[in-house]
């Protein structure tokens, strides 16, 4: 049995707790929260034994084996320090840290440390990213020209909220970028230029940006995120001999249409059931029975790379051109 600890009681810590909850051999031993009352809220919820009023104390609960952290991104690095000391196991949420700075220091204490960690970048679990990246590496596609992907919906302006609160990692790359680009990361690894253009908001962060990638043997990416507008959030992925049409939201796609050359288009149907959540929470599973510290599927070196990737692009962001 598995033992997970969850720190943080919002949206993403409620969902993921569910999941565990009902996984077979997991369990939520315990929840944190930086109140007591919406601690033991979440706790009775989720059916786990204790709750805390600190991330402090919940990391230093013998029973908890891995803990998830579901902070803002501001806040992954400390609560994953507390819970690396602790010798617990750290699957965190996406992106790994608010800054590539912040993430280097997550991945090397856990590396000393000898503790696992894990971003939990769910897309790499979902089955028909799976498939897809599959069919690439084989050469189904042929040569990998061209990945399109956008999310983006309109957030209500509010400089509290932690989306467009520079303190919390407000901005939309950090949030939402993260998808479009980890697509094309996954399938084309590190790009060689990157051309980055956006708006940025009345607090600070990024509103929007359009990404242009490319790569030395010709591939190109064309993303887009924007907390402004409602995009496609669908994404293609176009080799020489196949295109693939991820339906939206394209990192939780359940329907994934292969066009070939020749012949009627293949249609790749999964569950609703089959989620990437449960896929992440199975990784690390596997990876601690196995005695390993990383994931093979999300590895901490492609975690550093976006993080490195997303300064750059919130760097070019970041002239005076107002949302
Ligand atoms: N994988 C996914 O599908 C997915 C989806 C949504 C979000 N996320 C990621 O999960 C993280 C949390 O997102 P969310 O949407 O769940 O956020 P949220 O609803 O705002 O919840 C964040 C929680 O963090 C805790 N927290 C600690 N310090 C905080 C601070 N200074 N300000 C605000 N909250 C603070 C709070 O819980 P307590 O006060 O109880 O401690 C709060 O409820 C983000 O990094 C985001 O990128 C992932």
């Amino acid at each position: 049995m598995l033992s997970w600890g969850i720190a943080a009681t919002g949206g993403i810590a409620r969902t993921v707790g569910q999941v565990i909850a009902a996984e077979p051999g997991m369990r939520v031993a315990a929840v944190g929260s930086r109140d007591p009352h919406r601690a033991r809220e979440l706790a009775d919820e989720l059916a786990a034994p204790r709750a805390y009023g600190s991330y402090d104390e919940l990391v230093l609960d013998p029973e908890v084996d891995a803990v998830y952290i579901a902070t803002p991104h501001s806040h992954h690095l400390p609560v994953a320090e507390l819970a690396i000391a602790a010798g617990r196991a750290v699957l965190c949420e996406k992106p790994l840290a608010a800054t590539a700075a912040d993430a280097e220091r997550m991945v090397k204490l856990a590396r000393d440390a000898g503790v696992f960690l894990m971003e939990a970048m769910w897309m790499r679990f979902n089955p028909l990213v799976t498939r897809l990246h599959g069919l690439v590496r084989d050469g189904s596609f042929g040569t990998l020209r061209s990945v399109s992907a956008s999310f983006g919906f309109p957030m209500a302006y509010d400089p509290a909220h932690r989306l467009w609160d520079p303190a919390l990692g407000g901005g939309a790359l950090l949030d939402l970028g993260i998808y479009p680009m980890g697509l094309a990361q996954l399938l084309l690894g590190e790009p060689d230029t990157m051309t980055v253009t956006g708006a940025v908001s009345p607090s600070g962060v990024d509103a929007e940006a359009g990404l242009l990638m490319s790569w030395e043997q010709g591939a190109r990416a064309l993303l887009d995120t924007s907390l402004l507008s409602p995009l496609a959030n669908s994404a293609s992925v176009a080799g020489t001999t196949m295109r693939a049409d991820l339906e939206a939201p394209f990192f939780a796609t359940r329907r994934m249409v292969l066009h070939g050359l020749t012949g009627e288009p293949e249609e790749h149907v999964v569950d609703a059931s089959d989620n990437g959540y449960a896929g992440e929470l199975r990784e690390v599973r596997d990876a601690l029975a196995q005695g390993r510290t990383e994931s093979t599927i999300m590895p901490l070196d492609d975690s550093l790379a976006m993080m490195r990737l997303i300064d750059e692009a919130r760097g070019q962001v970041a002239y005076p051109r107002h949302a």
